[in-house]
């Protein structure tokens, strides 16, 4: 694992821009891709780009069980919004939220992921450590499942709705082993409420506790944070 810390956000996100930039110059076809606040400003930056995405393909880490992927709050609007009008893929996968049966959705979507293997991942951290949705207690050995989100993920995530009440409880989420078959892993934390999660998986712990520690074992890991020592 390569951990980098870049004090400056600017540079941080230039730096991740640069990585991706490589990786499907190095010929990644296939790209995990994760939502949240610290990825918009990537995605912005991305948009700015020459960079094509339109012979590449995309799956998205979870989804929101319950939500119409034209919902505001859908990581299907969100990355419509943020990335994809702009940058289209020649083929973008999410689970679909309003499935009717959610066990074979996510045995549906993990099917495509295995036959349309990760070269690369993007990922966010949560407070608690989360990746994907994959909260603390998460099997290392989980594929795509649905998870009931923790009390402390839906407060954190209440910001982007208009109530904690309108949060789903349950999402969609790649696993552990889904995230850890892809070839190279760009992680991405920045803020103060990520360092105690960032910790745990800079100090080679390996614990479900942490879901991130799960990364320690993969051989080709890069972490950028703006967290300096
Ligand atoms: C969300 C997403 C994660 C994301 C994380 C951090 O709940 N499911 O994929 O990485 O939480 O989000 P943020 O970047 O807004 O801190």
């Amino acid at each position: 694992m390569r951990v980098e810390r870049i004090p400056s956000k600017e540079a941080l996100y230039e730096r991740a821009v640069a990585i991706i930039e490589e990786v499907k110059a190095q010929g990644a076809h296939t790209f995990g891709l994760a939502t949240g606040g610290t990825m918009e400003p990537l995605y912005a930056k991305l948009c700015d780009t020459s960079i094509d995405f339109s012979d590449a393909v995309s799956f998205n880490l979870d989804e929101y069980v319950g939500l119409d992927p034209t919902h505001e709050q859908s990581y299907n609007n969100y990355m419509h919004h943020h990335l994809f009008n702009q940058k289209p893929f020649k083929a973008s996968y999410l689970p679909n939220g309003l499935a009717t049966d959610a066990t074979k959705e996510a045995a549906r979507y993990e099917a495509l992921l295995n036959e349309q293997p990760l070269d690369f991942q993007l990922l966010g951290i949560g407070v608690n450590g989360h990746i994907g949705f994959n909260e603390p207690g998460t099997s290392f050995d989980s594929v795509t499942h649905v998870v009931d989100l923790t009390p402390s993920t839906r407060e954190v995530n209440a910001r982007y709705f208009d109530s904690l009440e309108e949060v789903p409880h349950k999402a969609f989420t790649m696993g552990i082993q889904s995230i850890l078959r892809a070839n190279c892993i760009l992680l991405i934390a920045i803020g103060e409420s990520k360092r105690t999660a960032l910790q745990a998986l800079i100090n080679n712990d390996y614990t479900e506790q942490v879901p991130a520690t799960a990364l320690t074992k993969h051989p080709n890991v890069i972490v950028l944070t703006d967290l300096v020592k």
